[in-house]
Parts: C-alpha cells; sequence; structure tokens
C-alpha cells in the first residue's frame, strides 16, 4: 500500500481507504463485513470511512466493532454529517445544534474519542456558512475532530468556505468527497483546479462505478445473484443510473486494456482515478473480502498516456463531465 496527505495538510493517510455505504448494517451480514475490514487492515489500509447516516446509523456501529481492540493510532477514521439521522427537523443539516449532537453520536457508535476527519455531507443552504465552519473550528479545538472536509461541494461552495475560515481564523477545510470515476469526471474542470491552488485534497468515492466497472454486468443480461444490482435493502436503486446497455456495452471494450497490463478491472479503474495527483485516497467499498484483496492491487501502479488514450477511446461520449451535476438539495432533506 501507498500513502499519500490528505491535501496539504500533514495527515497521511492510504491510497486506497475502505468504504462501508450500502454494505455494513445493510447488503452484507456482521460476520463479512468484519472480514472485509479484517482483509482491509492486512492488506495495509490504514483509512476508513463511515457517515452517521449509512444504515440508518447502523454502519458506524459495525465498523466500531470491527475495529475494536485495533491500535487507534495506526487507524484515521472519517465520518460524515448532513443527512437525515432521526425524524426531527434538527435531525438533519449542518447546524450547530446538529452538527454537536451528531458527533457525539458517531463517536458514541465508533467507540473512539475523536475521528480523524469530519465531512459535511452536502452542502446545506439553511445554515449560514460561518455556523458551520465555527462549530467544526470548535469540535477540532475540542479535540472530537482533527481535520474537517466536505463531500460534494462545487468549487464555488469550497472557494466561499476557504475564505470565510481565513479571515475569520477558522479551522480551513482539507478535503472533498466527490463521485470519481473513469465515467463520472465532473470534478476535473473546476473543483480540482480549486483544490489543487488551496491544497484541498479529494477522497473520491465509487471508483469502479459501485462494480460497473469490474465488467460483472453484461449489456442485456440480468445482474449476477447477490450483487450490488440486485440487493433489494438499497443498492439497486443506487447502481440503477449505470446499468444502461450503452455504458455496459463500452465496459466490456476496457477488457483489453486491463488484459494488456495484466490488471484485473476493478484494479484498472481504481489506478486510473489514482492518476490524478489531487487525489489523496480512493475509497473503495466491498461486499467480500476477495474484492478488497483484488482491489488493493492497484494501489502503486502507474498507467501512462497511450493507455489513458485508449481509455478514453472506448468510453467516448458515456464520460459525464459537466461540473453543474455536483449538487446538494436545496432545502434540507
Ligand atoms: N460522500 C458521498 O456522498 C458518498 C457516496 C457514496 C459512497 N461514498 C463512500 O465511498 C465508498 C465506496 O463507494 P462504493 O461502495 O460505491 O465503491 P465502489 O468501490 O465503486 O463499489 C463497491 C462495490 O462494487 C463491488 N465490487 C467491489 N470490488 C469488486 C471486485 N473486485 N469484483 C467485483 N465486484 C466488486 C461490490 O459490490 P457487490 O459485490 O455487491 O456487487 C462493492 O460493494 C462508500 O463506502 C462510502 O464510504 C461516499
Amino acid at each position: 500500500m501507498e500513502f499519500r496527505h490528505l491535501g496539504r495538510s500533514g495527515l497521511v493517510v492510504s491510497e486506497i481507504s475502505y468504504g462501508n455505504w450500502l454494505t455494513h448494517g445493510s447488503q452484507v451480514e456482521e460476520d463479512a463485513a468484519k472480514q472485509c475490514v479484517q482483509a482491509a487492515l492486512d492488506e495495509g489500509i490504514t483509512t476508513f470511512d463511515t457517515a452517521d447516516v449509512y444504515a440508518a446509523t447502523k454502519a458506524e456501529e459495525v465498523l466500531g466493532r470491527a475495529l475494536k481492540g485495533v491500535r487507534r493510532e495506526s487507524l484515521e477514521i472519517f465520518t460524515k454529517v448532513y443527512w437525515p439521522t432521526g425524524p426531527g427537523r434538527n435531525d438533519r443539516g449542518l447546524s450547530r445544534k446538529h452538527l454537536t449532537e451528531s458527533i457525539h453520536a458517531s463517536l458514541r457508535r465508533l467507540q473512539t474519542d475523536y475521528v480523524d476527519l469530519y465531512q459535511a455531507h452536502r452542502f446545506d443552504y439553511e445554515t449560514p456558512l460561518e455556523e458551520t465552519l465555527k462549530t467544526f473550528d470548535d469540535l477540532v479545538r475540542q479535540g472530537k475532530v482533527l481535520y474537517v472536509g466536505v463531500s460534494e461541494w462545487t468549487a464555488e461552495q469550497i472557494a466561499q468556505a476557504l475564505k470565510i475560515a481565513d479571515e475569520m481564523g477558522f479551522d480551513r477545510i482539507v478535503s472533498n468527497q466527490p463521485q470519481y470515476s473513469m465515467l463520472w469526471r465532473i470534478i476535473e474542470s473546476e473543483v480540482v483546479p480549486l483544490s489543487e491552488k488551496e491544497g484541498v485534497g479529494q477522497i473520491v468515492w465509487s471508483p469502479i462505478a459501485q462494480g460497473v466497472l469490474t465488467g460483472k454486468y453484461l449489456p442485456g443480461q440480468q445482474p449476477p445473484e447477490g450483487s450490488r444490482a440486485t440487493d433489494k435493502s438499497g443498492g439497486s436503486n443506487m447502481i440503477a443510473r449505470w446499468m444502461r446497455d450503452d455504458v455496459l456495452t463500452r465496459v466490456q471494450e476496457l477488457k483489453p486494456i486491463a488484459a494488456d497490463l495484466g490488471l484485473s478491472m476493478a484494479q484498472l479503474a481504481i489506478a486510473w482515478v489514482l492518476q490524478n495527483p489531487n487525489v489523496s485516497s480512493a475509497i473503495i467499498g466491498a461486499s467480500r473480502p476477495e474484492q478488497v484483496r483484488d482491489n488493493v492491487r492497484a494501489s502503486g501502479v502507474k498507467l501512462d498516456a497511450d493507455v489513458l488514450r485508449r481509455i478514453d477511446d472506448v468510453l467516448g461520449p458515456v464520460v459525464e463531465r459537466d461540473p453543474s451535476k455536483t449538487e446538494s438539495p436545496r432545502t434540507r432533506p
């Protein structure tokens, strides 16, 4: 495993991290969840990503149990806040009240005194940014949170937050967590250039497009049993956007490129996101420990310009690049 700095911060993270969205506490039984976490640790992953909202808070509990007994200093634990965690009007968003209550609940579920990175899961149009940033800064001073970051924020929102933090002397955002893969490149034109200038690192999610870039979903055919596309607890809805024949057909055409390099399709896709130097870490998901062992082999792989061109030629029009697709709900969910 190779390691990178989280943006311009002093924190070092594994360039492949492990996340538990849609798996822990839902699609995957606790035993399999623990085996995946153990495989991640065995393969040198030190960085783990979760969120208060995953599996209606159960995912943090599973991760807390799976990491119990592991030396805390050897781990970087990331969580997030914004999406609803309860029925109340204040059980959501980035207000001082919800941030304070949610971090306490996350720390309890994760069985830790602090998280290494606390991320605003989306931009909250209903809370003044100053209120959110001041509360984040307070949590840092209290030692409950070591670094703060955001997720799916636009370049303009990140720039605004950095300006306020600099003016008010608040702790600066060190990271953004966007979706990024060969198929979804919407951060490249605005978020990445701003982030490079400002020292903000990307921790990218769904680097294999939820499994689609492994090539296991064949156009015109039923998805394999037990895969995310058949998961009725939520996964099948989330992956639906990629389950189109035009996408699946072109993904099949990536197979010779991976084969020429002696890589699996998942390794090629994860290596692809890691070629971007603004990426601090690629967060992989897994329903089975073998997937973790396959995917981590992408660490340290270099893809030359010719390979990148071949990938672009194959994917062509199915690649999404429009930066306006970076979105947060206009009103709180
Ligand atoms: N900030 C945000 O808004 C946000 C949103 C989404 C995700 N995330 C973060 O990103 C993490 C990763 O997201 P993701 O799970 O969508 O990532 P992903 O790595 O693109 O997809 C993971 C899924 O693909 C399948 N898979 C993985 N390796 C495979 C292999 N070698 N061969 C065949 N299938 C394989 C597995 O599903 P099956 O076996 O079930 O098919 C696995 O659960 C999340 O856990 C979370 O931490 C953040």
